[in-house]
């Protein structure tokens, strides 16, 4: 089976996203051309490196490319600066040069952190993205944003560093839990609601075939949020403007993160699709789209066996002007005024300030009893 490519064309800080089955054991020919001496250095999620890291060192050996490997802790806490600080260190002990590549083996945690390093490491170094986990392959991985979490927030410290290339295997989707991989669908249908109707159609049809494990639909679904998100990064790399449409969802993702501790009770994508369908039914409710979307948005949830509803998480939440106060810290404010993302209908979302806090309040309190 030959490989799929994406090809984000951003102009010298170009390159592609390589998607398919066995990726991994091409990484090496794959990775060899870029390399300025035949070593590389990789970083990577520890339970990850235990399930696949000797393949992807194989496959670099087989190509008379050495590795050094360092692991980290599974799980966000590891996205903060002590870990920073310590994959900096360990790229220094290596004595890595500007032209060296490090690799990036894991989720979004170790593609963030992996990134941000490379951004400040000799004031920057290539990296390639090899991200293992559905979130990762058709999001985080793609477009350049780097970062770390702070006591302040996610995502609150970063840089924007693209990588040198993308190597996804959907392979290795086959060990994520079922529930991991309906947390980045999440993502997946994200694209499908802020920006192509078609999209969203074909997962109606194809999505829950993609999460029994359907190699195509997968591969498809991959590909069409990589394409997807390269048409927006190209179109606006540094978030500007249109890039923000991506954070369809994830002001309320974000703030029923922080009511939930940022912990197992919640998994960011699933705080994005239970995002996208408050999105939706607060367009429904400012009149921007009709009441079908909102249910359209919900059903398809449901019948990918997706938490849809804030019932659905586990524990107390607090009150919707505690949530909305939890907005406050969003990336998304600009002169103190919250902007959310509305739609227009499925696949037509735009960015707005002019949100009417009461009507947010209204659609908080009904999904908060229930309604
Ligand atoms: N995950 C949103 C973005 O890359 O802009």
């Amino acid at each position: 089976m030959t490989d799929t490519i994406v090809h984000v064309p951003l102009g010298e800080r170009a390159y592609d996203i390589t998607i398919g089955s066995g990726v991994i054991g091409r990484a090496g020919h794959l990775i060899g051309p870029v390399l300025k001496r035949p070593r590389v250095a990789i970083v990577a999620d520890a339970h990850v490196a235990r399930l696949h890291l000797d393949k992807l060192t194989a496959a670099l050996d087989g190509s008379g490319i050495a590795s050094d490997v360092l692991a980290l802790p599974q799980g966000e806490a590891t996205k903060n600066w002590a870990h920073l600080t310590e994959v900096v260190e360990w790229m220094l002990d290596l004595r890595l040069e500007r032209g060296d590549v490090v690799v990036a083996f894991g989720g979004g945690v170790i593609g963030d952190l992996v990134g941000f390093a490379a951004a400040v490491f000799r004031r920057g170094i290539r990296f390639v993205q090899m991200p293992t986990s559905l979130l990762a392959q058709v999001d985080s991985s793609v477009g350049g944003k780097t970062g770390i979490n702070t006591r302040h927030g996610k995502n609150l410290v970063g840089a924007f560093h693209q990588p040198t290339m993308v190597l996804a295997d959907i392979d290795l989707l086959n060990t994520l839990t079922p529930r991991d991989f309906l947390a980045g669908y999440g993502e997946v249908a994200k694209y499908g609601l802020l920006g192509n109707a078609p999209f969203f159609e074909w997962l109606e049809t194809h999505g829950p075939k993609a999460a029994a494990g359907d190699l195509d639909a997968r591969i498809e679904a991959v590909r069409m949020s990589c394409q997807m998100k390269s048409d927006i990064v190209v179109r606006d790399e540094t978030e500007q403007g249109d890039r923000a449409l991506l954070n369809l969802g994830h002001t309320f993702c974000h703030a029923l993160e922080a009511a939930t501790g940022y912990s197992d009770r919640l998994l960011h994508g699933e705080g994005v699709a239970i995002g996208c369908a408050l999105a939706f039914e607060t367009s429904a409710r400012l009149g921007l789209c009709s009441q079908e979307a909102p249910s359209r948005v919900r059903d398809h949830l449901q019948a990918m066996g997706m938490k849809r509803d804030l019932s659905q998480i586990p524990g107390d939440l607090p009150d919707a002007d505690a949530l909305i106060d939890l907005m406050g810290q969003d990336k998304k404010v600009e002169a103190g005024k919250l902007r959310f993302i509305m739609a227009r209908g499925i696949g037509d979302a735009f960015v707005t300030s002019d949100v009417d806090a009461d009507v947010v309040r209204s659609v908080l309190n009904d999904a908060l009893q229930g309604r």
